[in-house]
């Protein structure tokens, strides 16, 4: 009754911003991401049948009882699924630095998800690994797969049909994305709570939703003709949408800090320069940019020239999950 997943963080290209149903993690629309090569969680679960309640480690560091109740809530539905009573021991460690901006959620719930199936035997499909992770974090459907992932709405109140699917493998389009590490001069609000507000204050959020179908759409045209200006013309503008419409909440959300105004410039410019590069902002002050592998080290180091810039990681497409 034990086992060790390993899953890889993602990058939203379509955000995925609002739920319908919050216990279910069920979104008000459907979105798409990138799998990243570099930054991953691997986690260990370990039922025991004598145990008196579950344990989590992070970092070999006994979590907060907060992060303790959620982890524990999520094994409660894989109990339920293998009709298993007993309580785990789940290990993590995480190389995703919270520092780089990247959630560490996607691939936090994906290696659970993974590895407490496995420890339990239960045979899922990775359809329904996907469908069980999403009830960690929406973002987690999506890191179950690698390379480009369209995470499908749905529209059953229980959830079944909502869940990732690959669209195109890691090695099937190379393109780099880089994560430009702002300074951070203020405290941000979750991506849970921020979703919320956006939902039931922005006047702009049925804008949002009227047109995210269609930024989908255009985006899985681009990926199928391999067009990059394209995907990064519709990342760009999906992004700064879904930042506008949160602007729009009462209160407001601003995310952005200086160093990210100043990255989003700066790629702006470049692009007049013939530099082909664009932006994308999650829940976060820190910028993620597409550019071509070739260029990868021109933009990088121009980046890393920013006053407001900390330091600049790249990643690449990466992989689905795996046992160890
Ligand atoms: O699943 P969460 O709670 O980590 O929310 C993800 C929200 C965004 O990163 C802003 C968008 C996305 O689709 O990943």
């Amino acid at each position: 009754m034990k086992a060790t997943a390993k899953a890889n963080t993602n990058i939203a290209l379509i955000k995925y911003w609002g739920k319908r149903d919050k216990d279910l993690f069920l979104p008000m629309n459907s979105s798409l991401s990138i799998t990243l090569d570099k930054f991953h969680t691997i986690t260990t679960v370990e039922f025991i049948a004598d145990l008196k309640e579950d344990t989590f480690k992070l970092n070999n560091l006994l979590a907060s009882k907060e992060d303790k109740i959620k982890i524990s809530k999520f094994l409660d539905k894989v109990r339920a699924l293998a009709g298993v009573p007993y309580f785990a021991n789940v290990n993590s460690t995480n190389n995703v630095p919270t520092a780089a901006g990247f959630a560490s959620s996607a691939s936090g719930y994906a290696a659970l998800a993974a590895a407490s199936v496995k420890a339990l035997d239960l045979n899922l499909s990775l359809k329904d690994l996907s469908i069980l992770a999403r009830q960690g974090s929406g973002s987690a459907a999506r890191s179950i797969y690698g390379g480009f992932v369209e995470w499908q709405m749905g529209s059953l109140p229980d959830g079944t049909d909502s869940y990732a699917r690959q669209l195109i493998r890691e090695d099937e389009w190379d393109l780099s994305i880089l994560s430009a590490v702002c300074q951070v001069g203020h405290k941000t609000i979750s991506s849970r709570e921020g979703m919320k507000l956006t939902v039931e204050t922005s006047p702009f959020y049925k804008g949002w939703l009227d047109s995210v179908s269609i930024d989908l759409e255009d985006i899985k045209q681009a990926i199928a003709e391999r067009d990059f200006i394209k995907l990064g013309e519709i990342t760009e503008r999906n992004a700064l949408k879904m930042h506008a419409t949160m602007l729009a909440a009462n209160p407001p959300i601003i995310y952005f800090d200086s160093g990210t105004l100043e990255v989003i410039h700066c790629i702006r410019e470049l692009r007049n320069q013939g530099i082909y590069a664009y932006c994308t902002v999650d829940a976060g002050a820190n910028v993620k940019i597409l550019c071509k592998r070739e260029e990868e080290d021109k933009v990088t180091n121009i980046l890393n020239t920013l006053q407001g810039v900390k330091e600049v990681i790249a990643c690449h497409p990466g992989g689905g999950i795996s046992y160890l």
